[in-house]
């Protein structure tokens, strides 16, 4: 077990001065590095105003406003509402809420490997049944479908309140799906008055090479999750709606969610210095080459197939047994990689999208003598 001393920029460093290059970012958290200077800049101001005052919602609080004004402008006009929290699996219950509250329905729908969280009904949302069942009984009237695939969407009815979906499937291995099937999904569900959620709260703020993964398949969500990476390291999240279906939990009952800690003042600084470091350091234009030098580089003959949407990245193996032997020899050498929850064979790349060239190199390096090192070839 390593004790991390210090973290700056995208290395970690060991409290006995090891240095180690970040390929992971606390799993899709410091997308623009850790301890970004804007990020600790905002957090200090913040600070020296207030921190928490009252529960979210009674007062104006300028950084959550401030945050949701700036979130609004990166999304289609409709998504003009945003309900802050403290977490991912927070946004997923308050979606799921949201959904049923507002169509009056019951039936849920995710996809199999689906990961949501790990709070009761966004465990019930996920898609491994191992991870599950220990914790049953869950939600009722949820039920799978296969990810990306056309014909399962039949599944979709009059029945159904939401339908909650990765845009890119992260810990079932980075599973890019055909914009085929997520513009049939989106219709299917426009058909049948059901709500589409789009969880971006692995691939939200800039992991993918735009702003929001959705932008890339030409789809908008009716509701859309956010968390992890638009924190800049502190801990927040998000459900974003048309203020029209927000409106659903004013009444019957008023209040239909509260939380007190959600929207801190100081996450929400974070947050939006994070969102304008990714905005004016031009960030995202990148993402492309340097997934493109990822791939480039990373072949090898025990290496099967890469995966990717922009920088969030699968590097499939034969099997866990190598991946994990390549892994702890990485490590050794100072580059952090990892596996996915839900796909054991393939290696997890998701550096802050600040990383160099020179750092892709030397990154790339690394992981290819740990693979001669561990598994030869
Ligand atoms: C796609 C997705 N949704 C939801 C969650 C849950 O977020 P959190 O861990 O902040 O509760 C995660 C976390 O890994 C995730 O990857």
């Amino acid at each position: 077990m390593i004790e991390i001393e210090k973290a700056e920029g995208v290395y970690m460093y060991g409290h006995e001065g090891q240095r180690y290059l970040d390929l992971i970012s606390g799993i899709g958290v410091s997308n623009i590095g850790h301890r970004h200077p804007r990020v600790l800049q905002a957090i200090h101001h913040q600070l020296d105003k207030y921190l928490h005052l009252m529960v979210y919602g009674e007062f104006v609080q300028a950084p959550q406003a401030q945050l949701a004004h700036a979130l609004s402008k990166t999304l289609p006009a409709r998504l003009n509402n945003t309900y802050l929290l403290n977490s991912g699996t927070e946004a997923v219950e308050g979606a799921l809420k949201l959904a049923k509250r507002y169509t009056g329905r019951t039936e849920l729908i995710s996809c199999f490997n689906a990961y949501h969280g790990s709070t009761q009904g966004a465990l019930s949302m996920n898609g491994s049944e191992s991870f599950k069942n220990a914790f049953r009984p869950l939600l009722p009237d949820v039920r799978h479908i296969r990810y990306n695939v056309t014909e399962d969407l039949a599944h979709i009815t009059e029945r159904t309140a939401a339908v909650l979906i990765e845009t890119v499937q992260g810990e079932g291995g980075v599973r890019v799906p055909e914009k085929e099937y997520l513009q049939q999904l989106r219709a299917r569900c426009t058909q049948t008055g059901t709500l589409l959620i789009l969880d971006e709260i692995q691939c939200g703020f800039g992991r993918t090479g735009t702003f929001w993964a959705f932008e890339q398949f030409e789809i908008e969500p009716d509701i859309l999750l956010c968390a992890k990476g638009m924190g800049g390291g502190m801990p927040i999240g998000a459900f974003i709606a048309p203020q029209e279906v927000m409106a659903a939990f004013k009444t019957d009952p008023i209040l239909g969610h509260c939380t007190t800690f959600g929207g801190h003042p100081v996450s929400c600084a974070a947050s939006l210095a994070t969102l304008q470091v990714i905005q004016e350091e031009n960030l995202l234009a990148e993402v492309p080459q340097k997934a493109a030098l990822f791939r480039e580089l990373l072949v090898h003959p025990r290496i099967r197939e890469i995966r990717n949407c922009g920088l969030m990245m699968a590097v499939e193996f034969e099997s866990f047994e190598v991946l994990k032997a390549v892994i702890d020899q990485a490590i050794l050498n100072g580059v952090l990689t990892d596996w996915f929850l839900f796909c054991d064979n393939s290696m997890r790349i998701a550096p802050p999208l600040v990383i160099t060239e020179a750092q892709i190199r030397e990154a790339c390096a690394v992981i290819l003598s740990a693979i001669d090192a561990a598994v030869g070839s």
